[in-house]
């Protein structure tokens, strides 16, 4: 089993070196090889995404990446920017499914900003189109308007787009996703102002035709912002595109009480897939020791899940996981009165120790 370590910039070390910890303890053999990735990659060769980099990604079953990015970037030109590594990535690999669960653990229901009771017992599954949308849309760029009543003035544009086999693919992966739950799809679109989204909801209530079992329903992304925090377990499987999937995820990581919690998995056709926290490189916190490695050690277990075949070694991290929070160990960013505040490797350390 061969595992690509990615630890990126800001925490992304800090937090992979906990994860890897974790997965060293287990037992299993793995063969782990790292690699820079973003700003730390432009620092010692120039780019972002590396060749050497990209190569290790695509020969290895499985990637451990931490988290690019730093505002000490963001004169630099957009191909050289760091998070065109993580974008590069995804799209090399074809990594089209993002998975992003919002568990919140009986144990942090007090950290939540919301209401103990409207987060206690919460299991959103979030399926994130990752390789489509106004991402990666094409054309975009700067011009002088050509139209319109800022004709000759400089402007940006950028272009929403989905191919169906694009939004059939993904759809597929949340209805298949909501088999193996409470069978409820929630597709959310903005289909009453764009185009992009009235055919992507035409297209997964064609696909949904396949899936009698499971209950599907529509929502705009504006409402389902709102419903996320006024109701969130009325949720079982959110499938959306790129850019709401982005932001309904970090509203949704608040819901688990922080967003150091909440892990994430992007799978391609093969079921190869890249596991990292939902969260960035946080830079506000780096190398203080103050962040929270349990999203990254839980994105670790979906890795043994999903891609290395190793279920029995994902349950031993979640029941870790869970172990530990019920210890009362807590990083700054769930702390709260009457439990311990512990460090990013003290952390690490304790999920090390309750793996048994
Ligand atoms: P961020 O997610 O890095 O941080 C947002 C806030 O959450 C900050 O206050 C941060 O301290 C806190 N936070 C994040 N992770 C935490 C953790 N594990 N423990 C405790 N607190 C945590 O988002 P941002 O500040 O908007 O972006 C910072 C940089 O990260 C940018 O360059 C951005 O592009 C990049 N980014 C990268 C990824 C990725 O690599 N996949 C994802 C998101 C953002
Ligand atoms: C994420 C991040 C990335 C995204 C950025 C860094 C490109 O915010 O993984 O959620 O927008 O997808
Ligand atoms: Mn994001």
């Amino acid at each position: 089993m061969k595992i690509a370590i990615l630890p990126g910039d800001g925490i992304g070390p800090e937090i992979v070196a906990e994860a890897v910890k974790v997965l060293k303890a287990l037992g299993l053999t793995f063969e782990m090889q790292s690699a820079p990735v973003g700003g730390a990659a432009y620092e010692a060769a120039g780019h972002p995404l590396p060749p050497a980099t990209l190569e290790l990604a695509q020969s290895a079953d499985a990637i451990l990446f931490g988290a690019v990015g730093d505002w000490k970037y963001d004169k630099l030109e957009r191909a050289l920017r760091p998070e065109q590594a993580i974008l590069g990535l995804r799209k090399a690999l074809g990594l089209f499914a993002n998975f992003r669960p919002a568990i919140c653990h009986e144990q942090l229901v007090g950290a939540s900003s919301l209401k103990p009771e409207l987060v206690a017992g919460l299991d959103i599954l979030i399926v994130r189109e990752l390789t489509g949308d106004i991402y990666f849309g094409q054309p975009r760029g700067r011009r002088k308007a050509p139209d319109g009543p800022f004709a000759g003035a400089d402007e940006a544009f950028d272009t929403m787009r989905y191919a169906r086999p694009e939004i059939e693919r993904i759809a597929r992966v949340a209805f298949e996703a909501a088999r193996q739950r409470k069978r409820r799809v929630t597709s959310v679109d903005k289909a009453n102002v764009l185009e992009t989204f009235q055919f992507w909801k035409d297209v997964v209530s064609e696909v949904h035709q396949d899936y009698p079992d499971v209950q599907l329903d529509h929502m705009y992304v504006d409402n389902a912002a709102m419903q996320l925090v006024k109701e969130p377990k009325k949720f079982d499987v959110i499938v959306t595109g790129n850019m709401f999937g982005d932001i309904l995820s970090d509203e949704a990581s608040m819901l688990t009480g922080s967003i150091g919690m909440l892990p994430s998995a992007s799978l391609n056709e093969k079921k190869q897939g890249l596991y990292e926290p939902s969260h960035g490189s946080a830079p506000d916190i780096a190398g203080k020791g103050l962040a929270n490695p349990l999203a990254t050690i839980l994105s670790a277990a979906m890795m043994l899940r999903f891609s290395l075949n190793q279920p029995e070694a994902a349950e031993r991290i979640e029941a870790a996981v869970g172990r530990v929070l019920a210890q009362g160990l807590r990083t700054p960013d769930i702390w709260s009165e009457g439990t311990s505040s512990v460090n990013t490797a003290e952390m690490g350390d304790a999920v090390v120790r309750a793996l048994g």
